[in-house]
This record gives structure tokens, sequence and C-alpha cells, in this order.
């Protein structure tokens, strides 16, 4: 191959690596996606009360995550935006998870959290972030956060750069799923006991 020809091949194959990078959700050719059959809209479409709910309201007694995104919210649907309230009562975790569809830009309103990603090389970062600092967790990484104070709760608000991030638990998704015992005690090198003890606490 000439050098011009692989010149132009590099440049292509960049510009097509560059499109993956920036890759979110699809593109919309219109300003917004309304619902098969919707009747007409107006800003309440565009409006998500379901917060209001956590107005002026005691503590919950354990951890609480309350979503909008396009399922709670369907005018975020081609929107590429949704966001989350995480509320931790003293000593809560949110569970070792995952975002595959978005980075998470979490946004600590009250409290102070311990935060931490694994990266794909299994390097840990931690923060003990204090109220009013902002984390981001990268796209798709393994992630926590957990409230280590005892007395006062955590409050944090979250954003995502997808309509539909989605989580993945690990907790859920590898033990609490029909994943076979034994393809788990392999996958941990352990035994089917000790599978079925880590399955029992997970279920009901
Ligand atoms: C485990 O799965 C069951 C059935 O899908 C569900 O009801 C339960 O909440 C799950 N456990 C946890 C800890 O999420």
């Amino acid at each position: 191959m000439d050098f011009a020809k692989k010149t132009l091949l590099l440049i292509i194959s960049s510009l097509f690596m560059i499109q993956i990078a920036i890759a979110g959700d699809p593109d919309i050719l219109t300003d917004f996606v309304l619902p098969p059959n919707s009747p007409p809209i107006d800003a309440n479409f565009f409006t998500f009360t379901g917060m209001r709910a956590l107005v002026s309201v005691p503590v919950p007694p354990t951890f609480k995550v309350v979503k909008a995104t396009m399922e709670q919210f369907p005018a975020l649907n081609g929107q590429s935006v949704s966001s989350a309230v995480l509320i931790f009562p003293p000593g809560s975790v949110n569970p070792v998870h995952t975002h595959p569809r978005s980075a998470e830009l979490l946004f600590l309103v009250q409290g102070s959290l311990e935060v931490g990603f694994v990266d794909s090389t299994n390097k840990l970062f931690t923060q003990t972030l204090q109220q009013g600092d902002i984390f981001v967790f990268p796209k798709g990484l393994v992630h926590f956060q957990y409230n280590v104070d005892a007395k006062n709760p955590a409050l944090a608000i979250s954003g995502f750069g997808s309509a539909n991030a989605g989580t993945v638990s690990l907790p859920n998704t590898l033990f609490n799923s029909t994943i076979d015992d034994s393809v788990l005690a392999m996958s941990f090198k352990t035994d089917v006991p000790t599978i079925q003890k880590l399955k029992a606490g997970l279920q009901g």
C-alpha cells in the first residue's frame, strides 16, 4: 500500500474512533420525542415532579435512589441526559454497580461520602467527598458510594449522559440471577456451598 493510501486509511479510521469516542445516545432528528399516540403536550410533559416526594420527609431507613430516567420521565427520550437523587442514611452503602451507557457526575449536596471506582486495569480510585464536591465515575466502570458517618445522612444528586444509563448491580447480576452455581464456583475459584451462601443473602 502506498503512503497516500495508508494516510487516508489512518485518517478515516481515526475519524471513526472519534465518532465512537463521542457517541452518546443516538441523535434525534426532531426537537423532542413524543410517546406514540400522545395527546397534545404542554410544559408539563417537560416537568418531572417525582422528586417532590423527597422534600421535607424523614431520612429513609436504608439507602434509597430515586431516578429520573426515560422510563419515569419520557421527555428525556432522545435528550441524552438523566438524573438520580441518592439518599444515604448513616452507615449505608450503594452496592457495587456499573452504568453501561454513561458516565455519572455525582454532586454531594449534604454530608460526606466515600466513593470509589475500579478501572479496567483493576486500579482502585477512592475519595472522601465533602459537601459541595463533584465526582465523576467514568462510563461503564464498577463503582460504589458509602456513607461511613454513623450519625449523619448524606444526599447526592447524579447526572448521566444518557436518557437510559442502565444500572448493572454486581451482587444481583452475579448472585441473584440464574447463573449456574458450578459456573460461579469455578469463576470465583470456590465451592458451590459458598456460592449458595452468597445467593441466599440476596434473595427474598
Ligand atoms: C433478587 O431477585 C429477586 C427476584 O428477582 C428480587 O425480588 C430481589 O429484590 C433481589 N434481591 C436484591 C437484593 O435486589
